[in-house]
């Protein structure tokens, strides 16, 4: 069962299309990756699932019931944007009045646990506006945990995190979803970060979605390689695909996929008389794949 399906989700703004017959596929105790641009119906698609928009048409279904059933909405825990807190008061106080909100149950015990979590708890009694950036959205992670929600919906969560807050993050999402089957719908802008975590992808653009995919499905085409810059490219390439089958001409350099260490390739062609003046061995990561997924579209 998906925690999240949608079927032609559309909602528009002033007549235009901020997102466009949208079918979404997020599998229960997924990580999901959502990448997007700027402006490309991230957030409005969340905020649709949220509930805090209304579609103009198409379907939204979590965990195969209608998105407005009660039950199913209790189980959400979201953090969309920015974390709506009162800046006077203390991220003790900010967390306590959402859990009073949230109507969850044994709330001081719940705030103490979910602020340790991101570890927050020795920044209880700071006033939410006298908070950093990665203080806040952390405290917005924190509010999104409250009451063991069963699916999490976290816009941008490790925006303006630093190293140890991103780990932190990332833990935390990781252990919920291996421990706990919690389900996790997550957009980030940080793509070396996001593939550190996801397990599934789905590329939005202009309001549609162009891709959806599992990670593992995603090796095939994000694939290692060796990467060699040579005194002649021409005719290393020449000297290589005799040896190996998926040779590239790239960059000012020569790609071999199928060969993960360097040395072999350095060994072969200086026995081929090539000199090596560079060798690497290379991954093309999340972030050069969705630049390639993009340029393919624009027809680049
Ligand atoms: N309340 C609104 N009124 C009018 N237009 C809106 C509103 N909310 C979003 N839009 C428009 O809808 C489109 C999608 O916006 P959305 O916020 O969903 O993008 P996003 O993918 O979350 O972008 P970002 O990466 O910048 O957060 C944009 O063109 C935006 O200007
Ligand atoms: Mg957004």
């Amino acid at each position: 069962m998906h925690a999240i399906e949608t079927n032609g989700l559309s909602k528009a703004f002033h007549g235009i299309y901020a997102v466009q017959d949208l079918n979404l596929h997020v599998p229960e105790g997924s990580i999901y990756g959502f990448i997007g641009e700027n402006g490309s119906g991230k957030s409005t698609t969340e905020k649709l699932i949220c509930g805090l928009l209304v579609p103009k048409a198409g379907e939204i279904r979590l965990y195969g019931k209608h998105y407005t059933d009660a039950g199913v909405r209790r189980s959400i825990g979201a953090l969309i944007e920015n974390p709506a807190c009162f800046p006077n008061s203390t991220v003790y106080q900010n967390m306590m009045m959402q859990a009073l909100n949230l109507d969850v149950k044994h709330p001081k015990a719940e705030v103490g646990r979910v602020l340790k979590l991101v570890s927050m708890a020795g920044a209880s009694g700071r006033k939410f506006k006298e908070c950093s950036l990665g203080m806040k959205q952390r405290l917005g992670v924190a509010q999104a945990l409250l009451g063991r929600p069963r699916l999490l919906i976290l816009d941008e969560p490790i925006n303006g995190l630093d190293a140890d807050g991103m780990r932190i993050v990332r833990e935390t999402l990781t252990d919920l979803a291996k421990d706990e089957g919690v389900t996790v719908l997550v957009s980030s802008h940080i793509l070396g970060e996001l593939s550190k975590i996801a397990t599934h992808y789905g590329i939005i653009r202009n309001g549609a979605l162009i891709r959806e995919m599992p990670a593992s499905a995603m090796g095939d085409e994000c694939r290692d390689f060796v990467f060699v810059k040579t005194g002649d490219n021409d005719r290393a390439t020449a000297a290589l695909r005799i040896k190996y089958r998926e040779v590239e001409g790239k960059d000012g350099g020569v790609r071999v996929y199928d060969e993960e260490e360097s040395e072999n390739v350095a060994a072969y062609l200086y026995e081929n008389g090539v000199a090596v003046k560079e060798i690497a061995f290379n991954k093309i990561g999340l972030e050069e794949y969705y630049i390639r997924v993009m340029s393919k579209r624009e027809g680049k």
